[in-house]
């Protein structure tokens, strides 16, 4: 077990798009499947609150459903819509806010990863799994995030979290296997990156946008939607001129190199390629012992990275932030599958 815990760096405040940071923590999306018709209840709020007022700097929610009958047929995955689910995100970006936080939403669109069970289709870049977009979809999509947007504004979020990553609909487009379009959303890396950028500058003009972004998917751990560094190049520039204010390069271990030739990490090329602040993730601090600390606290030290995502480890420790930071991981409990169960 490590005896120096932190460095000065992860405890450090951070600012970007505006956006001030008490710290370099950030609390990754995961979906929870406890917002009955969508709409965010007090637990929910008391969830959040409990990391932001333990060390989390920067809250992103789970995956939150922009308002179009394509984007997915859970019916207990929060929404971003006008009504009750506003007035539900309203009452956890308070509560955050009231203890010292920031929150951020992550908006998502499944793709053909809705299920057709309310005999509406899936939809897809190019008919891989469902109904191929027409391009006044693809104006529906975008409006779709663009209202998620307006509404995430007046609930009293301080930034989106874009889902392009893990195989739902944005990453679709930027993966060559499901985009086969001949248009100008297919083609080139550039091109498939043409419909993010896209939603990106609609949900820019109202809240500072974080791209979330995987080669992986949830159904192809190989997968790849850039086969070398001068590919995600392509992308991630059309995406960071589009507005994307931070990159959240989402990996599985983020101690893995993500290309050959080079140690750095997939949040590490992000940043190297586009110039701006970037996220890593992917198995941080699963277990008390966290032998991959130094890594992490190395990539922050040199500017490899500038924030740390952790998921399942805050599942059952609302106060891991605090915990680490105050060197106290013998009381950090090791993540266990039943936390996904519970609300801590
Ligand atoms: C229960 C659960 C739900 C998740 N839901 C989402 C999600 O809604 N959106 C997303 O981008 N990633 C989601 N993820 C992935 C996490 O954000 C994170 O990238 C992943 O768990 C790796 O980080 P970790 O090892 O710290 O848990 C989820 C993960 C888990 C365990």
């Amino acid at each position: 077990m490590p005896t120096t815990t932190t460095t000065p760096t992860i405890t450090a405040p951070f600012t970007f798009a505006g956006l001030n940071l008490p710290n370099r923590f950030v609390m990754a999306p995961m979906t929870r499947f406890r917002s009955p018709g969508g709409v965010p209840t007090a637990e929910v709020a008391g969830y959040y609150r409990r990391r932001a007022e333990n060390g989390v700097g920067l809250i992103v929610t789970e995956g939150t459903l922009v308002g179009h009958p394509s984007a997915s047929h859970e019916t207990t995955v929060p929404r971003m819509t006008a009504g009750p689910a506003e007035a539900g995100w309203r009452a956890v970006t308070a509560a955050v806010h009231a203890v010292g936080g920031r929150i951020a939403t992550q908006l998502w669109h499944l793709g053909s990863e809705r299920r057709p069970v309310d005999g509406v289709e899936a939809w897809t870049p190019s008919g891989v799994g469902g109904h191929a977009m027409s391009t006044a979809d693809i104006d529906t999509v975008v409006a779709a995030f663009a209202e998620a947007a307006r509404v995430a504004a007046r609930a009293g979020f301080d930034a989106v979290e874009i889902h392009g990553a893990h195989g739902y609909l944005l990453d679709e487009f930027l993966w060559p296997v499901t985009n086969h379009r001949t248009d100008a959303f297919g083609g080139s890396p550039a091109r498939r990156a043409a419909f993010p950028a896209e939603v990106i500058r609609a949900v820019r003009a109202e809240l500072p946008v974080i791209f979330r972004f995987s080669q992986f998917k949830e159904r192809d751990y190989q997968a790849c939607i850039a086969q070398s560094p001068h590919e995600l190049a392509e992308i991630l520039t059309v995406l960071a001129d589009a507005g994307a204010d931070a990159f959240h390069a989402s990996q599985r271990r983020f101690w893995e190199p993500a290309f050959p030739g080079s140690e750095l990490n997939l949040a590490g090329w992000a940043k190297k390629l586009t110039g701006r602040p970037s996220i890593t993730v992917g198995s941080v601090g699963l277990t008390s012992a966290f032998p991959q600390l130094p890594r992490l606290t190395a990539g922050l030290a040199t500017g490899e990275y500038d924030l740390v995502a952790a998921g399942r480890i805050l599942l059952g420790n609302p106060a891991w932030a605090r915990l680490l930071t105050e060197n106290r991981l013998t009381e950090i409990r090791d993540y266990d599958r039943s936390h996904e169960d519970v609300y801590y």
